[in-house]
């Protein structure tokens, strides 16, 4: 494989590793502040991340390419509030899909067809990753004057089915 896209390829196993990090102490922020439902839904979050990591890792050992486990970061969780917690999170996953895009032009310019194939599951499941921040930040802007609101949609949240501990 191309170097610098397999530098790019073991960087993104430490982006992803990074974002779950971020997200166990954003559930972590969420929990401390009495809200389980969103706690709950990022901590899911966070598992979703190690699975990309995972993804990307199994891909390269697959590959027969040499995986280098970089550090991670501590995660910035200066959240002031919840709101600004969803859209840190939205900007992370903004900054996530743009790694992503560039991994694939590069795997797309240098003619590496399995790599770009690879990162096509990653190219759509970016787009499920912002539009569920989108989705819970919309929510939270519309009742923002009203915290009995943001309440409301912790419960709901805790009670959805899609978000299983
Ligand atoms: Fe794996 Fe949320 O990006």
């Amino acid at each position: 494989m191309d170097n610098k896209l397999l530098d790019g390829l073991n960087k993104q196993i430490n982006k992803e590793l990074y974002s779950a990090y971020l997200y166990f102490a954003m559930s972590t922020y969420f929990l401390e502040t009495n809200m389980e439902g969103f706690a709950k839904v990022i901590k899911e979050q966070a598992k979703e991340e190690i699975e990309h990591a995972k993804k990307i890792y199994n891909y390269l050992i697959a590959k027969d390419e040499k995986i280098i486990l970089y550090q991670i970061d501590a995660p910035d969780s200066n959240w002031i509030n919840p709101i600004d917690a969803i859209k840190s999170a939205l900007t992370h996953e903004k900054y996530v899909t743009k790694c992503i895009e560039e991994l694939f032009k590069l795997s797309r310019d240098i003619n590496d067809y399995s790599t770009e194939i690879f990162l096509q599951w990653f190219i759509t499941e970016q787009v499920e990753e912002e539009d569920k921040f989108k989705t819970l930040l919309e929510k939270m802007e519309n009742v923002q004057n009203c915290d009995c609101e943001v309440i409301h949609i912790d419960r709901n949240l805790k009670l959805d089915s899609e978000y299983v501990e």
